[in-house]
């Protein structure tokens, strides 16, 4: 039997869908979300993903963590010059590891040109342009007055950094000659052509984005977070596809690989790809559960016909799809069945699905543990209950 998402939805509250890579903040995923978790947890023996479920449910439920959480916010809309600068060195040490896991991930020479979406403030580039002295890199970023963060790249880089200031959420991605509803920017010669070696997702939309436009004054309010959050990560997926040469190197930045929409997006990269692991940094991510799909030797036509042009599809779904005009909406269940729905997952790929993320799982149990113990939180009292707030 091969299940699709919409039959698992069926008795699901809501039908939205979140590729986010932010983790501190509170919502009730829907059940199609956590169908591929709970066929883990019935049918495979992981102690690793058991805890995490447990310790995610006491976090929630706690509220000394929910301050914890509060304050993160805080921070990230308004962080100060001293913040961002431990943030850059906090990128430069995530990119060490990403290199360190994926052995040669940046060689230490050689002629080598890397695309950075989402680049600010520019640890990841900073590291490669210091490793390798003959690296050109690509950056692309959202600009300050949108709510971007500043670039705070070295000096000593800057000559071999191409900086693209451009708001990834005007960028035109029709592809099949029907116009966007609402006037989009051609994706700039730089940032196509299959042209990079290594290309890095890691942007995240941001809760504090203000669209370009006349009205968007610093204090104009901003649009819905769930408005655009799909369709950025859609965005740097597809602009992924179309820079990276063929047999080059992919890492994305996803989050929660035991549900079912990433389950979905790894699927497909583990197709496209020779090579793919997931590597989840100490630094910064540990407790969170944002993680790394490095998919190396990806080719692009390898994909059954349907697949980038779908992905094309809902990107443009996600985008315009909203009930207010030019405005999107989240993603919802079933909609990306196209490439595999979560039956077929079940039925051939979860042993694959478990040995891949294994390790991501054990590396945040730990993280939560160590969060908990800093911030006072008793685990395991709670394990058993249920509770609406365990996503994180
Ligand atoms: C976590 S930071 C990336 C950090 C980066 N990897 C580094 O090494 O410093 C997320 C990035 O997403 C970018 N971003 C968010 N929304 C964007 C948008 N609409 N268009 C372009 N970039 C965006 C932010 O400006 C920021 O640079």
């Amino acid at each position: 039997m091969t299940l699709s998402s919409n039959e698992i939805s069926a008795t699901a509250a809501t039908s939205s869908i979140t590729l986010d890579g932010e983790v501190n903040h509170r919502s009730a995923y829907p059940y199609h979300y956590k169908y591929i978790r709970d066929v883990i947890l019935a049918t495979h023996k992981v102690p690793w993903l058991e805890q995490l479920v447990g310790l995610r449910k006491e976090g929630w439920r706690n509220e000394g963590l929910d301050e914890v959480y509060m304050e993160r916010q805080a921070v990230i809309q308004e962080p100060d010059m001293e913040t961002q600068r431990f943030w850059f060195e906090q990128m430069r040490r995530v990119m060490s590891e990403l290199d360190h896991f994926g052995v040669g991930l940046v060689p230490p020479a050689g002629e080598f040109k890397f695309l950075d979406i989402g680049c600010a403030p520019g640890g990841f580039s900073s590291y490669i342009l210091t490793k390798n002295r003959q690296a050109h890199g690509t950056g692309v970023t959202l600009d300050i007055f949108q709510g971007g963060y500043p670039v705070l790249l070295e000096k000593r880089c800057q000559r071999r950094y191409t900086l693209v200031l451009r708001d990834l959420l005007q960028l035109d991605f029709t592809y099949d000659g029907a116009p966007p509803p609402v006037p989009l920017v051609p994706i700039p010669p730089s940032l196509r052509d299959h042209q990079y070696v290594l290309v890095l997702v890691d942007g995240h939309h941001l809760r504090h984005y203000r669209p370009e436009s006349p009205s968007s004054a610093p204090d104009a309010p901003s649009p819905p977070y769930m408005a655009f959050r799909d369709a950025f990560f859609l965005s740097q997926l597809l602009l992924a596809l179309d820079a990276l040469r063929p047999g080059g190197t992919l890492v994305l930045k996803l989050t929660h690989a035991e549900y079912t929409h990433t389950a979905q997006i790894l699927f497909f990269l583990d197709a496209i790809s020779d090579r793919l692991a997931l590597c989840k940094p100490r630094v910064l991510h540990r407790s969170r559960a944002t993680f790394y799909a490095v998919a190396r030797g990806v080719h692009v036509d390898r994909a059954p016909p349907g697949w980038v042009s779908g992905l094309r599809a809902l990107w443009r779904e996600a985008r315009f799809g909203g009930e207010v005009e030019g405005m999107g909406r989240a993603l919802r269940a079933g909609e990306l069945d196209f490439i595999v729905s979560p039956g077929e997952i079940v039925e051939v790929w979860l042993d694959r699905l478990v040995k891949l993320a294994r390790q991501v799982w054990g590396i945040q149990v730990r993280g939560l543990q160590k969060l908990f113990e800093r911030t006072g939180v008793q685990p395991g009292t709670a394990a058993n209950e249920q509770s609406e707030h365990e996503d994180q």
